[in-house]
């Protein structure tokens, strides 16, 4: 007969403690929940609270002896704290009980971010020793506290409602975090607020007491949190974004106010998209790749495969990004995001599901594809999880972790991928060679860039001809160009016959009074003085209509 399988309350908690989240990944996680409860504001805050000043345990009577053990860092003059708060739906008491059972699914429709049922408890108490939820839906408000410390202390895996610790436990219900997400929940008219105190990973990770150490790495902190947010949450941030989905149709994503200590988020694009200049090679190079497919197998149905729909691009260099605000903006931001980030190991494969960013620049960046190199550095393929029902998500040839952190990608489709890294494509149109893989490609833009651009005329250098691009200080604008010839004038057309004998010009008609008589022989005209003669019966006689007119 099968045996309850016990686990000891106490020696659980430790372990939740122990998980290997980052900070920053638990709070996406936490964000995951909100986007799910359709929030359309997503608060985060971050800082140190007084927990002395709030009644510590140690005033209540604790002391290191009598203390559980290993829960440090909630009676201190110094204590950081975390809020995610949002205006989403909020949770009816059964759908908060449901939520904190650990494993616990739902119905999920298909572009929703939860999956595991485990995100709330296991990202939360990774990170903190005392988390309490605020959740407020028709109105009405509800309360609870994942407890470390009462847990220790009972060995039960129990949960704490407010009325378990409030004006029992001032350290609990009066701190300043406690105080502020009161606030923030009866802000909305609906959503809900997760509160995380004893952080006792950062706390660690701070390691320093003294004001000015410790406040300068609650503000590297806050840095990458909004980082991380911005990188993560682009989409969401953006909004207008599509997810595919199984019967064909589209999930629109909703454009979501994302701030962090009161300050809008802003969006991270890792990918430079707005960089994309068709008339400038060195700027961001997209291809967005067709014919490539990943595979599902659904239980007891034959493998089918589905479309994977991925771009690749080739980000500028950082000495172009570095002359362009928004783009050096983004290259600082995405560093920061993580520790121990740089732009060379933020190459490789950025894995997407629903549009949420869930795995990028891992150790593993091109997932056996490339080698993490250096040459590779400007590489960057964005690839989307194929549509799917959640239940599904196993089926997919991708494998995710509970945190949503980490993918696999299955052999079949790495095959297939094989295939379009070796592949050679036209990156842009002011490319002169033809065709290259993206690797050659990527080799092509640091060293040989001449040999795709124009060179100045005036001081050999490339890109003084690009669009935006200032023009060289050599540069001389071209000489005016000359003037064109006047054209000949047209030859003057030969001169009429004349009307005189033989069509030869008349003599100028003699000026002043003549007197003509006429003639039967001897020239045809004959003048003498003013005394013209002209001879009737001369052969040009009939020619002389012009020779009457009579001239002053
Ligand atoms: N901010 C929130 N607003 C409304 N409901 C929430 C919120 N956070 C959690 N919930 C409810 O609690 C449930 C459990 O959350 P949890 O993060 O543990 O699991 P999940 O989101 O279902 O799956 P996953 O483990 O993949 O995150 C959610 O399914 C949701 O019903
Ligand atoms: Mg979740």
């Amino acid at each position: 007969m099968p045996e309850a399988y016990q686990t000891n309350a106490s020696g659980q908690n430790a372990d939740h403690h122990s998980s290997r989240y980052r900070f920053e990944e638990a709070i996406g996680d936490l964000v995951d929940n909100s986007i799910d409860a359709k929030a359309t504001e997503i608060d985060v805050f971050f800082g140190d609270q007084d927990l002395l000043a709030a009644g510590s345990p140690v005033i209540q009577g604790k002391n290191k002896f009598t203390y559980p053990d290993g829960l440090g860092y909630l009676h201190e003059k110094n204590s950081a704290f975390l809020i995610v708060a949002d205006n989403g739906t909020g949770m009816s008491a059964t759908e908060f009980t449901n939520a904190i059972i650990k494993g616990q699914r739902r119905q999920y429709a298909e572009y929703e971010l939860g999956h595991f049922g485990v995100g709330l408890k296991k990202s939360t108490m990774s990170q903190s020793y005392e988390t309490t939820i605020f959740t407020r839906k028709d109105g009405k408000l509800s309360i609870k506290r994942i407890s470390s410390v009462h847990i220790q202390e009972s060995g039960k895996d129990e949960l704490l409602n407010d009325s378990d610790f409030t004006g029992k436990r001032a350290w609990m219900a009066e701190t300043t975090g406690y105080k502020q997400s009161l606030n923030l929940i009866h802000s909305y008219s609906s959503g809900t607020v997760v509160l995380m105190e004893g952080l006792h990973k950062i706390e660690k990770s701070i390691g320093s007491d003294t004001v000015a150490d410790r406040n300068s790495y609650i503000v590297a902190i806050k840095n990458k949190i909004k980082a991380y947010l911005g990188v993560i949450f682009e989409r969401y941030i953006v909004g207008g974004f599509e997810v595919p989905l199984t019967n064909g149709s589209v999930h629109v994503i909703p454009k979501i106010k994302f701030r962090f200590s009161g300050k809008s988020v802003k969006s991270i694009d890792p990918f430079f998209k707005k960089f994309i200049d068709p008339g400038n090679n060195r700027w961001t190079l997209e291809k967005k790749i067709t014919g490539l497919n990943s595979f599902i197998q659904p239980p007891g149905k034959p493998l089918a495969k589905v479309p994977l729909d991925s771009n690749i691009y080739i980000i500028p260099r950082d000495v172009d990004t570095k002359t362009k605000p928004a783009a050096k903006f983004i290259d600082e931001e995405l560093i920061k995001s993580r520790d121990g980030l740089s732009r060379v190991g933020c190459q490789g494969i950025y894995i997407y599901r629903n549009q949420r960013l869930i795995e990028f620049a891992s150790e593993d960046a091109w997932k056996g594809l490339l080698s993490t190199h250096p040459s590779n550095a400007l590489g960057r393929w964005e690839v989307h999880l194929p549509p799917h029902l959640p239940p599904n998500l196993r089926d997919l040839d991708f494998t995710l972790d509970s945190t949503k952190t980490d993918s696999t990608i299955g052999k079949k489709t790495t095959d297939e991928m094989n295939r379009i890294i070796k592949k050679k494509y036209k990156w842009h149109p002011r490319d002169a060679n033809p065709t290259l893989t993206m690797a050659n490609r990527i080799k092509k833009r640091p060293e040989k860039i001449r040999a795709f651009e124009k060179n100045c005329d005036d001081c050999g250098r490339v890109g003084h001809f690009n669009k935006g691009v200032p023009l060289c200080r050599l540069y001389t604008p071209p000489p005016t160009p000359p003037t064109p010839p006047t054209p000949p004038t047209p030859p003057t057309p030969p001169t009429p016959p004349g009307p005189g004998p033989g069509g030869l010009p008349l003599p100028p008609p003699p000026s002043g009074t003549h007197t003509i008589t006429t003639t039967k022989s001897g020239d045809l005209i004959e003048v003498s003085g003013k005394n013209i003669v002209v001879n009737e019966d001369h052969p040009g006689f009939s020619d002389l209509d012009y020779w009457f007119i009579t001239r002053p």
